[in-house]
């Protein structure tokens, strides 16, 4: 089969915008920092003016690398949001909260006049996206939602292809989300978002990015959604005997468990991040940790409701359809999609996809490699820094089209989410 490469151009980061955007920050930490080290990245881009974080060690990580003065350095988010109220302290505020903590100061922040960065989930149920949703059309504030997929080179170029026809028309897409066996038990059995009612269930917590990706990819709105999924593995009936409650409590089973909380942290040193500790701190700190919160529990042993495992179908405007499978049970990260066209085939693994065109015989495909463009390696495939350049020209400009995950965009997709929710509780 003749093999050809596609050429679909990265736009680089760190376009100039007219002048130096203000951000005050909500949440310093892993999102926090990592949208606003842009503009370290790209200097005269954007500068940190004001930050809340309850945990003063972030406030002050972030406070120092941006030179705040202590009457910049906020606790509580209402402490900042109540500082602006004589006047918006920035030109943007970025919420990068807990779940639960989004929607009220989304709206509001909105009445304050901000533009806004919101992380994903805009908010906790369909009646909050759609306050939101109707605050901004009155505020005409604007507001990213960090659905950063969109803005990953790799995903602009599929799309590309398909809108291009290198397939013919669409018919049908399968995604995969492979969760990875360790970021699920750390993530949605041990930590933050293990509990659906106290964040957002499972397909909207972690899998909005994928509804949202469908939605865009197919470009139609979506019709029907279901879905099917369960705990499998991580509940009390399948502790093995003997197991005690913690990791660090002498489990007998700690040397063939692949979820033991040593063997993932402290020997694999993964995820230390939410312990504010790294690679080189020492055995002994991430093993205190490990007794002291609640990520050295047995799995089996969580107050966790998230499913391990779904399976759910859409059908959009038109006829398309789509199906898409969340699985903890996997090696790996990332994102597995397979397009078919009535005239061909894509296959893609979150970093490279090839277009199989059925008459010509020919594949083509496209890789996206970070070293032959500006972006390092940074977070979702080079989606979190992307999202904050088009977020910056689009404040910048006042140009909303620049924004591909508006309010308005990305209600849609939560809302797929909540009805597959529905679904699967039926
Ligand atoms: N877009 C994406 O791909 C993506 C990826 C991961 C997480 N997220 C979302 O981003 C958000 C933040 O996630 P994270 O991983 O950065 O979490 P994080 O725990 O690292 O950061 C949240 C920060 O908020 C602070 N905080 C909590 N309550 C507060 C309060 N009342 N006032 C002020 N500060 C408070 C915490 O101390 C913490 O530092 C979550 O909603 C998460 O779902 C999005």
């Amino acid at each position: 089969m003749e093999e050809l490469r596609l050429n679909y151009p990265v736009k680089p980061l760190g376009t100039r915008t007219r002048r130096e955007l203000t951000v005050a920050v909500l949440g310093a930490g892993s999102r926090g920092f990592e949208y606003t080290e842009y503009g370290k990245l790209f200097p005269g881009t954007l500068r940190v003016v004001a930050v809340a974080d309850v945990n003063a060690a972030r406030r002050d990580r972030m406070g120092d690398r941006w030179g705040l003065p202590a009457d910049r350095r906020f606790g509580d988010f209402h402490e900042l949001l109540a500082a602006g109220e004589k006047g918006r302290l920035a030109d943007i505020l970025i919420v990068s909260l807990p779940d639960d903590l989004h929607f009220e100061p989304a709206m509001e922040a909105m009445r304050q006049g901000y533009d806004i960065l919101l992380e994903k989930p805009m908010a906790q149920t369909e009646q909050e996206c759609r306050a939101l949703l109707k605050r901004q059309h009155e505020t005409g504030v604007m507001v990213a939602v960090g659905h950063v997929l969109r803005y990953a080179p790799y995903f602009l170029a599929l799309k590309a292809a398909i809108d291009d026809g290198l397939i013919g028309t669409l018919v049908s897409i399968q995604h995969q989300e492979p969760v990875q066996f360790a970021h699920m038990a750390h993530s949605f059995v041990r930590g933050n978002w293990r509990d659906s009612k106290a964040t957002t269930p499972m397909i909207v917590a972690k899998c909005c990015h994928d509804l949202d990706i469908l939605k865009w990819l197919v470009g139609r709105p979506c019709v029907r959604a279901t879905a099917e999924g369960n705990i499998a593995l991580f509940k009390e009936a399948n502790a093995p005997a003997g197991a005690p409650a913690r990791c660090t409590d002498g489990c007998p089973h700690e040397a063939d468990c692949p979820y033991s909380a040593i063997d993932i942290y402290a020997r694999r040193r993964w995820h230390l991040h939410v312990f504010d500790l790294n690679r080189d701190s020492p055995e002994e700190a991430i093993l205190e940790k490990l007794r002291t919160t609640g990520y050295g529990r047995c799995v089996y042993r969580c107050d966790n409701d998230q499913p391990d495992h779904i399976v759910a179908t859409f059908l959009f405007e038109g006829g398309v359809t789509a199906s898409f499978t969340m699985d903890a049970f996997t090696p790996w990260g990332g994102r597995r999609t397979r397009v078919m066209g009535t005239r061909g085939y894509i296959e893609g693994d979150g970093t490279t996809f090839t277009v199989y065109d059925f008459k010509k015989g020919t594949k083509a495909s496209w890789t996206f490699d970070p070293a032959a463009s500006n972006y390092k390696d940074n977070g979702h495939a080079g989606g979190d820094l992307a999202l904050v350049r088009d977020f910056l020209e689009a404040v910048d400009t006042r140009d909303f089209s620049k924004l591909s995950s508006s309010l308005d965009a990305s209600v849609d997709s939560h809302v797929m989410g909540f009805a597959c929710e529905r679904s699967r509780n039926r």
